[in-house]
């Protein structure tokens, strides 16, 4: 039976890869990589037998993400039925903000391929440990896209972490920033629920074994694509109103 495995490297590099992600791949023929970091590719070229692919090709054919996340399901279920084992590894955590891995399930459902997932350290475990914060009490997740289109309330008691302000409404493939304040109609909607001065945290965990996390504090109102670093792919902490 051939075996799917999806798997992620955890932030930082491959310092928070998990003993079990790695057995998985060691026991891989063929290994679809979705990562920025070309040392990440190139050490696990490096560290194990399987064949590596480099999935960042995809995105130059295609206008949307949405359309580039298609192709990478249809191309490692395809590659699955042919071979013994086969893992599509990412940045983070498989099964958090992957919309790939989402589709992935679709198609192997109707292959009857099996998926095996497996835990990794996301974004939002490194987040904690940045703000230095137990967020396990009272926490509001939302993508901002998701959260703009689907007009959600927001409870201004309750903690709060905004994630992908870098394509907040844009589901084109983003090669480049421009210069237009892509996160105004955000930080409108989220002056309904806070104050103007309401302080905010933008936390930018690191991701090599080199660089350091930075958290940079703010006033809500202050809050635009130019005063962010969103090359960076940062994540919005907005505390509770005590
Ligand atoms: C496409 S999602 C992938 C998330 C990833 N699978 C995970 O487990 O964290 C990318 C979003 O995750 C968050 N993120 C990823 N890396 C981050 C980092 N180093 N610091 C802060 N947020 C990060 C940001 O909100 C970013 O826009």
């Amino acid at each position: 039976m051939p075996k799917l495995y999806l798997l992620g490297t955890g932030i930082r590099g491959l310092l928070q890869i998990t003993q079990e992600t790695q057995q998985a791949l060691s026991i891989s023929d063929k290994i679809y990589v979705l990562h920025s970091d070309l040392g990440v590719i190139r050490n696990l070229e490096e560290t194990f037998d399987a064949e590596v692919v480099d999935l960042e090709y995809i995105y130059r054919g295609v206008k949307t993400r949405n359309d580039a996340y298609k192709q990478i399901a249809q191309l490692i279920v395809g590659a699955t039925s042919e071979a013994t084992t086969v893992s599509f590894v990412v940045h983070g955590h498989p099964l958090f903000l992957v919309s790939a891995s989402e589709y992935i399930y679709g198609l192997a459902e109707r292959k009857s391929i099996t998926v095996h997932a497996l835990p990794s350290v996301t974004s939002l475990d490194t987040i904690m440990c940045d703000l230095q914060l137990d967020l396990g009490y009272a926490l509001q997740i939302y993508d901002t896209t998701t959260l703009l289109r689907r007009n959600h309330q927001l409870d201004n008691r309750a903690e709060a972490l905004f994630f992908q302000l870098t394509s907040t409404l844009n589901p084109n493939v983003i090669d480049q920033l421009g210069s237009d304040d892509t996160l105004a109609e955000f930080r409108e909607y989220l002056l309904r629920f806070y104050p103007h001065d309401h302080p905010v945290k933008v936390v930018y965990s690191a991701a090599t074994a080199f660089s350091g996390s930075i958290v940079q504090e703010l006033e809500l109102s202050k809050l635009s694509a130019q005063s962010l670093n969103l090359v960076e792919r940062p994540t919005l902490y907005v505390p509770a109103i005590e």
